[in-house]
């Protein structure tokens, strides 16, 4: 490919929907092309792990072939703070062929996992405070999930030619379609149904990521407490918003009691970053992922943080042609947030 522009199809496997985006890069910016979301069934995914690759295979499969996907090259994505390690460390001065040459060595001290058991990538990101350093991203992603993620892809009948990782995928969506303001930290925080993907940037570049292993699945699991209904039902419930013989009172104070300890989870992060570096603060949160949807979330998350929460627009910069059902999208934005970010990605990007 002469001009790098081959493209690529952003595959998001999550634990409850497995998304696809295809764009068109052109001089006039990004195009949607084909857009698939396909639901899984639970127990399928759980903490991250395949547990049953068949049917996680005959899902891709399918949505691929609903979606009318011809091309083969996709991104796919891993996250979890049990297999990926984000770093961002201080490194004597070096050239980007020194680093790579040293990067095992280096990082050998910040990743918790056995450095063989990894792969590892880095991005130097320049000069710190310090005479003499620099600020490099370290990424450390375990080669088994690494595997595990590939394997099912390329069981699908797909080509797997970049493996990225939610946190950065949510910021590439950001970029194209935010301005960075300078003097402002922007908290990215994606919520899908086990997982909170976190990536707080300062003036456009991340300063702290994190991993959590909550999400909506807590919203659906009080429901089925409170109700003593089956998960599938209890699921059911939450998506429709409510149903005969349930009482909407009942069923909004076991949302906001799940959504209170989601938001927990939140906070503690929030806090480990103010912590960390000097009481910043965090200007505004942009949220993205399922739980984006759920009644009540948004307003609870922004009154309880004190900070203006955004709901994602990851088609904000993109043309949306008119073949395209604009009022589905606009429900399902959020959901797709991860996946846009990375049908970003470029064949040869590392
Ligand atoms: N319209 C909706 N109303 C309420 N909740 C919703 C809605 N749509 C999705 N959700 C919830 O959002 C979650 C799914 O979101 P998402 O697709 O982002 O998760 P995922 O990427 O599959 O999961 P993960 O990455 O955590 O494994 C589920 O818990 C689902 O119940
Ligand atoms: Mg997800």
């Amino acid at each position: 490919m002469i001009f790098g522009k081959k493209n690529i199809v952003g595959l998001d496997i999550g634990s409850k929907n497995i998304k696809a985006v295809q764009l068109k890069e052109s001089k006039t910016g990004y195009q949607l092309e084909r857009l698939g979301i396909a639901p899984l069934e639970p127990e399928l995914i759980v903490d991250g792990s395949v547990l049953d690759s068949s049917r996680v295979v005959g899902a891709i499969k399918g949505l691929i072939s609903s979606t009318d996907i011809k091309t083969k090259d996709v991104t796919l994505s891993v996250s979890g703070h049990s297999s990926v390690i984000i770093k961002r460390v201080s490194l004597t001065q070096m050239s980007e062929d020194e680093l790579g040459e040293s990067i095992k060595f280096e990082a050998e001290q910040y990743i918790p996992f056995d450095i063989e058991d990894v792969n590892l990538d880095f991005q130097i990101l320049g000069p710190s405070g310090k005479e003499n350093m620099m600020d490099v991203l370290i990424v450390a992603v375990k080669k088994e999930k690494i595997n595990e993620y590939v394997t099912v892809v390329k069981d699908a009948g797909l080509n797997p030619v970049i493996v990225d990782v939610d946190a950065f995928a949510l910021e590439n969506m950001y970029e194209l379609n935010y301005e960075t303001k300078e003097d402002e930290n922007v908290a990215l925080v994606n919520i899908g149904a086990g997982m909170i993907n976190m990536n707080i940037l300062k003036g456009g570049s991340s300063v702290f990521t994190r991993d959590s292993a909550v999400g909506g699945n807590l919203h659906t699991e009080a429901l089925q407490k409170e109700f003593t209904i089956s998960y599938a039902n209890a699921e059911k419930l939450k998506l429709e918003g409510s149903k005969e013989g349930i009482s909407p009172e009942d069923m909004a104070a076991a949302i906001t009691s799940a959504s209170e300890d989601i938001i927990s989870e939140i906070s503690r992060s929030f806090d480990y970053f103010r912590d960390t570096t000097n009481y910043e603060n965090i200007n505004e949160i942009i949220i993205s992922g399922g739980v984006a949807l759920t009644a009540g979330f948004v307003s609870l998350l922004s009154e309880r943080a004190g900070i203006n929460v955004r709901v994602a627009e990851p088609f904000k910069s993109i043309r949306v042609p008119d073949t395209f059902d604009k009022e589905y999208l606009k429900k399902v934005e959020p959901i797709i947030a991860v996946a846009v970010g990375l049908a970003l990605r470029r064949v040869g990007d590392r």
